[in-house]
């Protein structure tokens, strides 16, 4: 059937005060976003309520008050259910996936639920496991699959009917740092390469960061944020700088601040309060610009730059006013190769 889209559709998913409660807990609370096309990440910590939100929009699980739409269809209207399935793709966080069959027995099984014809899903199912880099290993039986081929099986049966939209619930989860860049850029082809808008969840905003168009940060079921990517790169690059002492400045982590200080940069130390700490600067970066304010007044002083880094962002630091994260939540996002 050829599609009327004439009128150009800026608002892929809406909402408006949705909010789901649960007996003992409020998984989304009065929230109101608006989603554009392209690669859109949803982030939040565990519990924050991102799958909730994901089961609403697919029409599963109904809201308790407040609206949804996803592309321009009312989730809550009896007729929606069915549609919205039609033309959106849901990989679900958990695995779903029977052993005992192949990628290609379970994929064209999904292809004709979704109401392709028998020649039609083979066709599209061999192409999509071709996307998905599992061509070769499709007549295998995905009990013996990994982790890394068990979520690329969930992605194709998510892409195999053609949507207009993905629902990606976790896409990245136990996967290894390579298997997580492969990930990121089969999903950022996803927009790329067939123009399907996506949104995917993470509870690590460096991840997503450079994959996503757009992020929405979510925590306790409230909209914290909802920024383009850029804007939210510019506003939360944090630098950490460390620099040696001298004889004119035996202090010279306390020397640059205050010369930093007085050029209008605020600065302050890593781990403030802990024991040992103090020696590493933190500052938001607003640009080049700050990079070579920090390389000039360290030289100004005679001392030497002993580093100068990028931190990676982590989804704490948007709970914090200052935009810094503590250091053990920034060992974890190390820890998870985000
Ligand atoms: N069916 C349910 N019954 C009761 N509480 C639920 C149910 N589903 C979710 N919750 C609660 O709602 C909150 C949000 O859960 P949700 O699964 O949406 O979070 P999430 O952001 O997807 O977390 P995760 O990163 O762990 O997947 C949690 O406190 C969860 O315990
Ligand atoms: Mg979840």
């Amino acid at each position: 059937m050829a599609r009327v889209t004439t009128v150009v559709c800026v608002t892929v998913i809406a909402t408006e005060s949705l909010s789901k409660r649960f007996p003992r807990v409020t998984a989304l609370d009065r929230l109101s976003v608006d989603i554009g096309p392209g690669v859109t990440g949803l982030v939040g910590a565990n519990g924050a309520g991102k799958s909730t939100l994901i089961k609403i929009l697919l029409g599963l699980s109904p809201a308790t008050e407040g609206r949804a739409e996803v592309l321009g269809l009312d989730v809550a209207a009896p007729s929606s259910g069915r549609a919205i399935r039609e033309r959106v793709g849901y990989m679900p966080e958990h695995d779903c996936l029977p052993p005992d069959v192949s990628a290609t027995e379970f994929v064209v099984h999904m292809a004709r639920m979704s109401g392709l014809p028998p020649a039609a899903a083979r066709e599209r199912t061999a192409d999509t496991l071709r996307h998905v880099g599992l061509y070769e290993e499709r007549y295998r039986p995905i009990g013996g699959y990994s982790t890394g081929m068990k979520q690329r099986v969930k992605l194709a049966q998510a892409l195999v009917h053609d949507p207009e939209l993905v629902f990606l619930d976790e896409p990245t989860n136990g996967l290894d740092p390579v298997g997580r860049d492969d990930m990121l850029g089969l999903i950022r082809r996803i927009h790329t390469d067939f123009g399907i808008s996506v949104l995917v969840t993470s509870h690590l905003l460096g991840e997503l960061e450079r994959t996503c168009d757009h992020v929405v940060v979510i925590d306790g079921g409230k909209l914290l944020r909802s920024s383009s990517t850029t804007d939210f790169t510019r506003t939360t690059t944090t630098l950490a700088i460390e620099v040696t002492d001298s004889e004119t400045h035996p202090d010279g982590t306390r020397a640059v601040r205050e010369a930093l200080h007085a050029r209008g940069l605020d600065t302050r130390n890593e781990g403030a309060g802990l024991p040992g700490a103090g020696h590493i600067l933190l500052l938001t970066a607003e640009g080049e610009e700050t990079y070579d304010l920090v390389r000039d007044v360290v030289a100004d002083l005679g001392l030497g730059l002993v580093r100068m880094e990028q931190r990676r962002h982590h989804i704490s630091e948007v709970f914090t006013d200052d935009g810094h994260s503590s250091d053990e939540q920034r060992k974890e996002a190390v820890g998870h190769g985000g």
